[in-house]
């Protein structure tokens, strides 16, 4: 266990680090903005390996573009134990989502090798390349590649310019056959994953509390609707006689805002795209795109959730005399954490005396992916006014270091703990 003055040496060194990766940045973009692919994520990423080879942890990027820092256990032959997150960004996004992981992982591997506590197991520290959704409409690119989820349609995928995903890999530095063939469960056995992450909401704060244990991390289904009605003057064709593409949209937005309200236990829906074709201020719209996207903890109520959308958006659209048509794409399933992570991480957090709550993920991460590899948990710490995916994300450093202590001692608890791969 740290000292109060090597806490306060921790908290300085994981925000001095956290200022020094969100100096890459996108200049033309909003906020901290690193996306997936672009300039900056490539110069950041020679940072992040040079930071896990500074805190002593033997680095090398996999077939995926995962940055890999491993701290050597006393049995090399035993399963893994495995933190990370990921260092990419939204667009226009914060400091903290994903680069706390990554730099907490990369401080515990520090605070191990220098105590001189030796894991009976090697520690893999991951920086996950992309995990953020992309113009791809694809999350979690390493973490989808180590977990041997990534397919040759996935690399067909293009985005607005009609570029493919397979290019965009190619163009990285990375081949993408090779990324498809990354699978970690043919190499790597793995004894359990770990992903330290902020809350992105703001349940921690509102309750005061340092640390959250993640029970589950939501599901996602992404919705693309085509509303189909029928152009004409704006200026002559009566109100009652219309066939309005945007109308129809409009109602369907409010639509999946409602089914979002009424979510009985956990369940949000959000729109994020409305596209119109027409490009005259005084045509009736006949064609608009709609993005949306409803996500639970909940399996059942997301998979009802589809069905009723679908309905409800039918009949308004209907009413206004415009055909739509649904393609729906999950993705990820709802995933729960392993009950043995949870629990080592509560009993870890009652004896270092840092109050804690369950609590759900409604945000996804690399862990949904590498739950499918070894026995997986995560703990939250939190945000300053719950804000996320934005420049304002913020969380104090003393609360990263408390959530680096409570990250490095479950490590060390589930190095001798067994888990079971069925609960
Ligand atoms: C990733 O941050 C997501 O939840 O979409
Ligand atoms: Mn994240
Ligand atoms: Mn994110």
């Amino acid at each position: 266990m740290l000292t109060p003055s090597q806490t306060t040496e921790a908290a300085e060194r994981l925000g001095s680090g956290i200022g020094e990766i969100s100096d890459y940045r996108e200049a033309s973009r909003p906020g901290w903005t690193r996306d997936v692919f672009s300039e900056a994520y490539r110069e950041s990423r020679q940072w992040t390996l040079q930071r896990m080879s500074d805190a002593g942890l033997e680095v090398h990027t996999d077939d995926a573009g995962n940055i890999v820092g491993r701290l050597p256990g006393m049995n090399p032959n035993a399963p893994a134990l495995v933190t990370g997150s990921h260092t990419d960004t939204v667009d226009g996004g914060g400091r903290f989502d994903g680069i706390v992981g990554v730099l907490g992982g990369i401080e515990a591997g520090r605070q191990l090798r220098e105590s001189g506590t030796s894991l009976g197991r090697d520690l893999l520290v991951v920086d996950f390349f992309g995990e953020e959704s992309n113009p791809y409409g694809l999350s979690c690119l390493g973490s989808r590649a180590a977990a041997g989820e990534l397919s040759t349609g996935d690399l067909d995928r293009a985005d607005y310019r009609g570029v493919s995903l397979g290019e965009s890999y190619s163009r990285f530095g990375l081949d993408p056959a090779a990324t498809l063939g990354s699978h970690w469960a043919r190499s790597i056995p793995l004894h359990a994953f770990l992903e330290l992450h902020i809350e992105q909401g703001p349940t921690l704060e509102q309750r005061e509390l340092p640390l959250g244990i993640v029970t589950g991390i939501a599901g996602i289904q992404r919705l693309l609707a085509v509303f189909t009605g029928s152009p004409d003057h704006a200026g002559t064709r009566p109100m009652t006689d219309r066939a309005d593409a945007m109308v129809a949209a409009a109602e369907a937005v409010l639509a999946v805002r409602r089914e979002g309200c009424g979510a009985p236990n956990h369940g949000v829906a959000t729109t994020t795209r409305l596209e119109s074709e027409s490009r005259s201020p005084n045509v009736v719209p006949s064609l608009v795109r709609m993005t949306s996207e409803v996500r639970s903890v909940d399996a059942d109520w997301l998979s009802g959730a589809k069905g009723r959308l679908a309905e409800e958006i039918r009949d308004q659209a209907r009413q206004h005399g415009v055909d739509v048509d649904f393609t729906w794409s999950t993705d990820n399933e709802v995933v729960q954490t392993h009950t043995g992570v949870h629990d080592t991480a509560a009993r870890v957090a009652d004896t270092l005396g840092i109050p804690w709550m369950p609590i759900p993920s409604g945000a996804t991460h690399d862990a949904v992916h590498m739950a499918t590899l070894a026995p997986m948990g995560m703990i939250f710490i939190p945000s300053k006014a719950g804000k996320s995916h934005c420049p304002e994300e913020w969380t104090d450093f003393t609360d990263v270091a408390t959530g680096v202590t409570a990250l490095t001692q479950t490590l060390i608890a589930l190095d001798h703990t067994e888990l079971p791969r069925h609960v």
